[in-house]
């Protein structure tokens, strides 16, 4: 079992990370919501068998509790199905100890930690995620939210959450698609601030594609540990250095856009997009093909996508990335590397830098 700190002051909190630790998860939340009575559990269909035995923990850690299980989907994060978690908080007369606890991937993450962050002014949260994607990266950090009609995540705030629970156990049903959906992000970490992670990932592709329990607590434990330690920096994304996730994720929302929400998962997006991402650094002469040829390898070794489909349009995609909301007054600006290890905000690219990456990728 490994535990880590993410150490914001007053709003600090604990991570803890293992096989088999969904039944002391009741513990954790008595540990870290000390003053509860009441949690209120969200899931989805998906990872609801998970949820009885949550409950049975919760109690026995002297919780009363109540389920509210939705439909998977990103069409789950809206304010619809907000007010249906509001409803259910009011019929239970929650008050401010009421815990949320988010059981499953990135939409019930930032949905329920939504309604957390917003009914009386804010409830205590415990994420409980069940994907790689969301182990690594959506439950930590803070960031909640809901799509709007005219974009992804557009209403949002920054909550923190009161603990963070990761069972790898999870893990073994997830459908390999999403799993390898998740390494892209992972590997997203060793490009942008930690070598020696990434010359892990080279090293252990095989075991990390088995599963390897030991491999996935190292992945899943590091990765939230850099995740950490750039929120501890930058917790709402105001100096520049935040903004480093986001590597990879300018051309990942494009194509996102593009292909249809759904089409592509959002870690295979990310992949291609990094590898875009690359190229544009190497175009403008800031990393060389060497660097390029080992990101694209190991992200072929994880069989995620190197480039955006031949039928997509660039026109398309470069509007679609000035319609993002991290671009600012719709001048188009990229996280690009200088190195392994090392990424920086680069603002005001030209246009036409970007259409001969995209141009070059979709032939
Ligand atoms: N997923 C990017 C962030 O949490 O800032």
């Amino acid at each position: 079992m490994t535990n880590l700190t993410v150490d914001l002051g007053p709003r600090s909190y604990p991570i803890r990370i293992g096989s088999g630790i969904a039944g002391g998860i009741g513990a954790f939340a008595r540990e870290v919501a000390p003053k509860s009575d009441f949690a209120l559990i969200v899931t989805d269909e998906h990872v609801d068998p998970h949820a009885v035995p949550l409950a049975e923990s919760l109690k026995a850690a002297g919780f009363r509790t109540s389920t509210v299980i939705l439909q998977p989907g990103e069409e789950t994060k809206s304010l619809t199905w907000a007010n249906e978690l509001y409803d259910e908080l009011a019929e239970q007369n929650a008050d401010r100890r009421t815990l949320v606890v988010a059981l499953g991937g990135g939409v019930i993450g930032d949905l329920a930690g939504f309604a957390a962050a917003t009914y009386n002014r804010g409830l205590p949260l415990v994420m409980v995620p069940t994907t790689l994607l969301s182990m690594v990266d959506s439950s930590v950090g803070g960031k909640v939210g809901l799509n709007h009609e005219r974009g992804k995540n557009l209403i949002g705030a920054f909550h923190q959450p009161a603990g963070v629970a990761i069972d790898l156990d999870y893990l073994k049903t997830l459908p390999e698609r999403e799993f390898r959906s998740g390494l892209a992000e992972v590997v997203k970490y060793g490009v942008i601030v930690d070598e020696d992670f990434f010359d892990y990932l080279e090293r252990s592709t095989a075991a990390i594609l088995a599963r390897d329990p030991v491999a996935l607590e190292h992945i899943v434990a590091r990765s939230c540990e850099l995740k950490a330690r750039v929120v501890e920096l930058d917790e709402r994304e105001e100096t520049g250095l935040r903004a480093k996730l986001n590597y990879g994720h300018t051309f990942a929302h494009a194509f996102e856009i593009v292909a249809g929400y759904g089409a592509w998962l959002h870690g295979e997006a990310v992949s291609a997009g990094m590898v875009c991402a690359a190229q544009l650094a190497k175009n403008l002469g800031r990393v060389d093909a060497e660097f390029c040829d080992r990101q694209s390898k190991l992200l072929e070794a994880f069989v995620l996508p190197l480039r955006p489909l031949p039928e997509w349009d660039a026109a398309e995609m470069i509007d679609a990335m000035r319609r993002d909301k991290k671009s600012l007054a719709g001048k188009l600006r990229f996280i690009l590397p200088t190195k392994l290890g090392h990424v920086e905000l680069v603002e005001g690219i030209e246009e036409a830098a970007v259409r001969a990456v995209l141009s070059a990728s979709v032939g």
